[in-house]
């Protein structure tokens, strides 16, 4: 075909790969021509949702629930979300503050389009989630990065958000347990983090995978804060599309007036399978729990044999992000190495922020035979470069 004539946006433009992907569709290619992969690099669970979530959804499908919802979601959902809310921290919140979504990141998408102008400052942490800076830019704000550092486990620190405080600041974005750090932001950090009066946006998402000491949500600390959180993570259902936003009460209508424009409502069937997800499905998550937290022992174990770099011990999601800066400085180009050499798919540090250049992030959300073959084989790789 012939050059476009027709430019493609500045925005769409401006947009960086997500390299984990990147990672994927190579290793794909390779496993297409008959090599042996071992997957490291994707953030998602290896398990098969839950039995009890599963027939909740065939039970809805049968029932004929296949309609458009209401634009903030089943109130029953919204309901039990509230309960959960109450039950796991003690926070007292009503269902017109709940925004049901198809997932998290369109929940981003309404969250950032109401709260963000031309020109308004968001601060985060760097090493970060890959798209959350994605969000911000592509809606016209600024990302405004705290390198955090892996002496004291990627902690924010108010006092390093304060220095970076303009009149352009809008908010404030944390991420507890994080991706891809792995870390949780101790309570003391996120009141302090309260304490500056500014609105902040916490990506509850990993709650429920934590496997030493306790992740807060944001609203233990202050209202003047938006939580965005899911059902792809601790329920095993990322393919299930299913998500929501807290709220603070005035910002309510305008993100609704968006889902209605853009999105009309999430889906019916996965809402139906959700509401069973947090009715029925805590045993299943107990049991996840805990396969994840044999194989993160192992693997932080195996890692630091291997010479990388683990400071503090991750206790939640199913990250580890590993210093190896002493193999090679260029994670892009490490990681690609392991992958063409070894056989094993690892996610570059790069892809998650400039601060985490040199670190690789390492997911355990894959049965503990492979982890183990995997960290054999970069044992391998590493004797023979
Ligand atoms: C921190 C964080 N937030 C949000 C998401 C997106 O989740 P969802 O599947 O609900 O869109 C991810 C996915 O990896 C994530 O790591």
């Amino acid at each position: 075909m012939n050059a476009p004539t027709v430019p493609v946006s500045r925005r769409a433009a401006d947009i960086p790969p997500f390299l984990v992907m990147e990672v994927l569709e190579r290793a794909q290619a390779l496993e297409r021509e008959g090599r042996d992969i071992i997957h490291l690099e994707v953030g998602e669970p290896d398990f098969e949702t839950p039995a009890c979530i599963r027939e909740a959804g065939i039970r809805a499908i049968r029932e004929g629930r296949t309609r458009y919802t209401h634009s903030l979601g089943l109130l029953e959902l919204r309901e039990a979300i509230c309960e959960d809310y109450h039950r796991e921290y003690g926070v007292a919140i009503t269902p017109d503050r709940i925004i049901v979504t198809s997932g998290t990141s369109p929940a981003m998408l309404l969250l950032f389009g109401a709260l963000i102008d031309p020109g308004d400052e968001i601060v985060l942490a760097d090493p970060h989630y890959a798209c959350h800076p994605s969000f911000i830019d592509f809606l016209g704000g600024r990302s405004v990065f705290v390198p955090v550092g892996e002496e004291d486990g990627f902690q924010l620190h108010a006092r390093e958000i304060r220095r970076r405080l303009t009149p352009k600041t809008k908010g404030v974005l944390i991420n507890s347990p994080a991706n891809p750090t792995g870390n949780l932001l101790s309570a003391a950090h996120m009141a302090s983090i309260a304490d500056l009066g500014r609105c902040v946006v916490s990506d509850e998402i990993y709650h429920g995978l934590v496997y030493g000491g306790r992740a807060s949500s944001i609203l233990e600390f202050t209202d003047n804060a938006f939580v965005l959180n899911g059902f792809s993570k601790k329920y095993a259902m990322t393919g299930w599309r299913l998500g929501y936003v807290i709220a603070p009460p005035w910002f309510v209508r305008p993100m609704q007036k968006l889902q209605q424009n853009f999105l009309i409502s999430a889906g019916s069937i996965p809402q139906h399978a959700a509401l069973a997800a947090l009715r029925e499905a805590g045993p299943d998550v107990a049991r996840m729990v805990g396969v994840y937290d044999e194989r993160r022992r192992f693997m932080v174990r195996r890692l630091r044999e291997l010479g990388f770099g683990i400071a503090v011990e991750p206790t939640g999601a199913f990250y580890v992000l590993a210093n190896a800066r002493h193999v090679d400085a260029d994670s892009h180009r490490l990681a690609f190495d392991i992958l063409e050499r070894a056989g094993v798919a690892v996610t570059p540090g790069i892809d998650f922020g400039e601060n985490a250049e040199g670190y690789l992030r390492f997911s355990y959300a894959n049965a503990l035979e492979k982890i183990a073959e995997a960290m054999d084989r970069i044992g391998g790789y590493l004797q023979a470069r």
